[in-house]
């Protein structure tokens, strides 16, 4: 890790805490984001889920001091951002879910340079910084375009590359997949990753592709309607009960689905939730039942003993509604 901000280990706090915060909004909507606490250690990748107005970004917009809460604490770097945001800005990068929201300036450039110039870096340094940011998301070919004429997917990395361009140490991301290709996403799911394991950013995302979590979450938190926090835990702590998530509106990722009922017919490998790993647990699985009998532990069955067996007849009725969409990253 190149980037330590807090020297003791062990007596660091957190870079992120919301507790128990209570918000209403102008029309009386009320959102309690109580329960579990939220807390985001340096250099973690905290992943949000939660179904459409559970309060996501509402939780954002208190880490981001864009909204002050009525009632519990929020910490971010130990200050209170809706007090004092000021004095962590530059630590902190942001892309908000409504990327109009964000882009400001009438071409991508000026957009992306916008804080460093803003904060005064010379012309040079802001060319630099402005250069990385674009080809880190991989849009430096669009840097004179005029922003109000690029797709949905262009815009958000726009955003994302103003987000990064101060090279900031806590990057808040709301539903940053959203309308981007598989490519594009597969290409974001590095770069996150890269930012963490090279420069320890802390991470926190709100989003509702469960496909992507495995590949780059290391803490879940799992919200419901109203803004409770339900659950916390790692995305295999998390996604082990596909129904407890299916209560809550959340679609689990295909692939817990898919070795649950496994399970439940009878094929036990495991709760893989990567490719890599699902595909081992079946070569491994595979290679179980195709051993001969003497060097199993396994129950054999007459004449089909030493060759791939299934315990289910094929024909076994499976649940149409227990179907899932979507692929899985790496
Ligand atoms: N400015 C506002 N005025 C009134 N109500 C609001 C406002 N902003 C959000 N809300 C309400 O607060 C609740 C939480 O909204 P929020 O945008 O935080 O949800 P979300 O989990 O981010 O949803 P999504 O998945 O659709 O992005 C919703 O009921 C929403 O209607
Ligand atoms: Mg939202």
């Amino acid at each position: 890790m190149s980037r330590e901000t807090h020297p003791a280990a062990g007596a660091r706090e957190p870079v992120v805490k919301v507790s128990c915060v209570r918000h209403t909004y102008p029309d009386r909507t009320q959102v309690h984001l109580c329960g579990l606490d939220f807390v985001v250690e340096q250099g973690q990748r905290a992943v949000i889920l939660g179904p459409n107005g559970c309060g996501k970004s509402t939780l954002l917009f208190h880490i981001l001091g864009l909204l002050e809460p009525q009632e519990g604490e929020v910490a971010v770097f130990g200050v209170n951002p809706a007090r004092h945001f000021n004095r962590i800005r530059e630590r902190v990068g942001v892309l908000l879910q409504d990327v109009d929201e964000q882009i400001i300036a009438p071409t991508v450039w000026d957009d992306v340079s916008f804080s460093p110039r803003s904060y005064g870096y010379r012309d040079a340094e802001v060319d630099r910084m402005v250069e990385r940011a674009l080809e880190r998301v991989g849009i430096a070919h669009l840097r004179h375009k005029v922003c109000h004429y690029l797709s949905g997917g262009e815009k958000r990395k726009v955003a994302l590359a103003g987000a990064l361009v101060l090279e900031p140490e806590l990057l808040a991301l709301d539903e940053p997949f959203e309308g981007l290709d598989p490519a594009s996403r597969a290409d974001l799911v590095g770069l996150l990753n890269r930012l963490h394991d090279d420069q320890s950013v802390t991470l926190v995302i709100a989003t509702h592709d469960v496909n992507v979590v495995k590949a780059m979450a290391d803490v879940v938190y799992v919200l419901v309607r109203g803004g409770e926090i339900v659950a916390q835990g790692t995305p295999e702590e998390v996604f082990r009960e596909p129904a407890l998530l299916r209560s809550s509106n959340i679609e689990p990722p295909v692939l817990a689905e898919l070795f649950q009922r496994l399970e439940e017919l009878g094929v036990s490998l495991g709760r893989p939730l990567s490719i890599e790993e699902a595909a081992r647990a079946v070569l491994e699985w595979g290679a179980r039942r195709a051993r001969p009998a003497a060097q199993t532990s396994e129950p054999t069955a007459g004449p089909a003993a030493g060759k791939e067996r299934w315990p289910v007849q094929p024909s076994l009725p499976l649940d149409p509604t227990r179907g899932g969409g979507g692929g899985q990253e790496r």
